[in-house]
């Protein structure tokens, strides 16, 4: 089990605790547009992970320039924006979580100048770019925690989180990392511990101390200066700790790192971290464009991903991550459909953001698939993920259907805590594997002899030109979901009303098209079996007459005419316009 998802369990079984200054008038939020002109309501977002999308140079890494030669491949996907995981100085201990400068770019990646050339060219795709902004930590390599670490009363020693311990070789408290072992480490010059919720080169930013508010907000600014559309705001639940320092209470039972659980109170979700995402939000909805700012939120429940929005005063984050239904990890009917419900009526009208994969998890495709159907599930998944009314989030590869291919031995580990938690924690390699492009050396992702990753071996037939060349492949099926999501009406702005409640087997739902114009149904069948469903819709004023398919993997069910018998193939997706 990954660690990410190590701490989205913690968090839901730690309930109620939670995962997961104004520096402009609070006048300046008004130059937000009316909500339904807001690009990223209807967007779909397109998490890149740099290193492997695209090699543009030959050293097996990939880079800005690469992103740059693919846009017209995005364009042709139907993407809205790509967001992409940090791209800032580090030392790459955590690839780029572990930012060394926030104020430009890693030579590994390319120069400021290819960034601003990214904007632009992205633009002429109609195509915005999203940054990652990491602000719970810095890397050790930052030069403010060289300087912290000088001495006890350096002017930066209160940017970080420092702490007396109990005792000689006695961390401060019980506190861990989410990476394995003290979340706290020693520091012999000035003898004193640091706290790190991540890796030990991840020393946690103090946010208790208004000048690291200033300096990230104004890394915030440099960034919307040169056009960013906005930022996913990485670990964000993380930002303070318990002032008191107390210990977190034992769970019992030990994690992959054979550490106690805990849970984790003390070190996540505070209250203060909402009194920053509303000064945040203000910094930034005072540019024009509706720039956005979407949160990486693993929480316990609806009513905490609630608080993220700002819940009726629609004042913090517009898109915190929804992580409740993508990683729901079983097809279970009534779970899906009782969290969908969750999103459209118990977050105060705000718009949810639905994620399915990303650089932290196995992929989809692994933790849905069963093994003969995965192909049929992953269309069940997409088919989701677009029609239902919230943006979509989607994860490079995840068209394709790319697999987890976690490394096969230990010393071929890149991310450390493979390494640290091998094997029952192989790390997160597995899931960022090159982009596949082609069927020709390195997948047409590099010309390098190695690549930092190796290519997974199915690329001879999971690639985008492949898949390009066949009507029925996972790529066409996106484009198609894409492309309907984005002209038909009811899906764009429609209300959403689950019909057949109390089906355990078929999750079926209409997205109600503008008068005159006709409705969208979605049944999708999350059982190994055939199942039969008879879809009523008189309850929601519709004859249900007219019935014409609109997309379908199930060829049967290609010209289905009524919604009195829809008879759906195991795992099959069926989309259809009803008047
Ligand atoms: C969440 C990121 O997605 C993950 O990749 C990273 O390791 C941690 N935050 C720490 O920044």
């Amino acid at each position: 089990m990954r660690v990410i998802r190590n701490l989205a369990l913690l968090a839901l079984m730690s309930a109620p605790a939670v995962w997961a200054q104004s520096l402009f008038a609070a006048a300046s939020i008004v130059a937000e547009q009316a909500p339904q002109e807001v690009w990223w309501k209807h967007a779909v977002i397109y998490e890149i992970y740099p290193r492997s999308f695209q090699d543009s140079n030959g050293d097996g890494i990939g880079d800005l320039n690469g992103i740059i030669e693919r846009l017209d491949y995005l364009q042709s996907l139907g993407v809205d924006a790509i967001w992409l995981s940090p791209i800032y100085p580090s030392p790459q201990v955590d690839f780029g979580y572990d930012i060394s400068d926030y104020e430009a770019i890693d030579p590994q990646y390319g120069t400021l100048a290819d960034f601003d050339r990214l904007i632009a060219e992205a633009k002429k795709h109609n195509i915005r770019v999203i940054m990652d902004m990491v602000m719970n930590h810095t890397s050790d390599q930052h030069p403010w925690f060289i300087e912290s670490k000088i001495s006890r009363n350096n002017p930066k020693r209160d940017w970080y989180v420092w702490r007396d311990g109990k005792g000689p070789g006695i961390p401060p408290n019980n506190w861990e990392s989410v990476f394995g072992g003290s979340a706290w480490k020693y520091d012999p010059t000035t003898k004193q511990w640091y706290y790190h919720k991540f890796y030990a080169q991840q020393p946690d930013l103090n946010w208790r101390n208004p000048a690291v508010e200033k300096a990230m907000f104004d890394a915030v600014r440099f960034w919307l200066d040169r056009g960013v559309a906005g930022f996913r705001l990485d670990a964000i639940p993380t930002l303070f700790e318990d002032p008191q320092f107390r210990d977190e209470k034992p769970l019992g039972g030990t994690n992959a790192f054979g550490d106690p659980i805990l849970d984790d109170n003390y070190t996540n979700d505070l209250p203060e971290v909402h009194d920053v995402m509303r000064s945040l939000r203000k910094v930034v909805a005072s540019y024009p464009g509706n720039r956005v700012l979407i949160g990486e939120t693993y929480l316990p429940n609806i009513q905490e991903l609630d608080k993220w929005y700002g819940g009726a005063s629609h004042n913090e984050l517009n898109l915190p991550m929804d992580m409740l239904i993508g990683f729901i990890d079983k097809l279970d009917a009534n779970l899906f459909r009782e969290r969908i419900d969750d999103v459209e009526t118990k977050i105060h009208g705000n718009q949810p953001l639905i994620v399915f994969d990303n650089h932290d998890n196995p992929r989809s495709w692994n933790r849905y698939g069963d093994g003969v159907h995965d192909d049929a599930i992953a269309r069940v998944l997409a088919a989701m993920l677009f029609t239902v009314r919230g943006t979509a989030l989607m994860y490079y590869g995840e068209e394709l259907g790319m697999v987890t291919t976690p490394p096969a031995r230990v010393e071929d580990v890149k991310d450390p805590v493979g390494k640290v938690g091998w094997p029952k924690d192989k790390g997160r390699d597995g899931e960022r594997t090159p982009m596949q492009w082609s069927d020709s050396t390195d997948a047409g992702f590099s010309t390098a002899a190695t690549t930092w990753l190796p290519v997974t071996p199915d690329y001879t037939t999971v690639n985008v030109q492949t898949e390009e060349a066949n009507p029925n492949s996972m790529l066409n099926w996106y484009k198609k979901l894409i492309e309907m999501r984005r002209t038909d009406p009811a899906l764009h702005d429609g209300a959403l009303t689950m019909l057949d409640r109390t089906n355990p087997n078929v999750l079926s739902y209409l997205r109600k098209g503008p008068p005159g114009s006709p409705s969208v149904v979605v049944a999708l069948n999350f059982t190994a079996q055939s199942q039969t469903v008879s879809l009523d819709l008189a309850g929601i004023g519709l004859s249900g007459n007219s019935v014409k398919t609109l997309l379908t993997d199930a060829p049967s069910l290609q010209s289905a005419t009524s919604l009195k018998q829809i008879e759906l193939p195991p795992f099959a997706s069926w989309i259809g316009s009803v008047q």
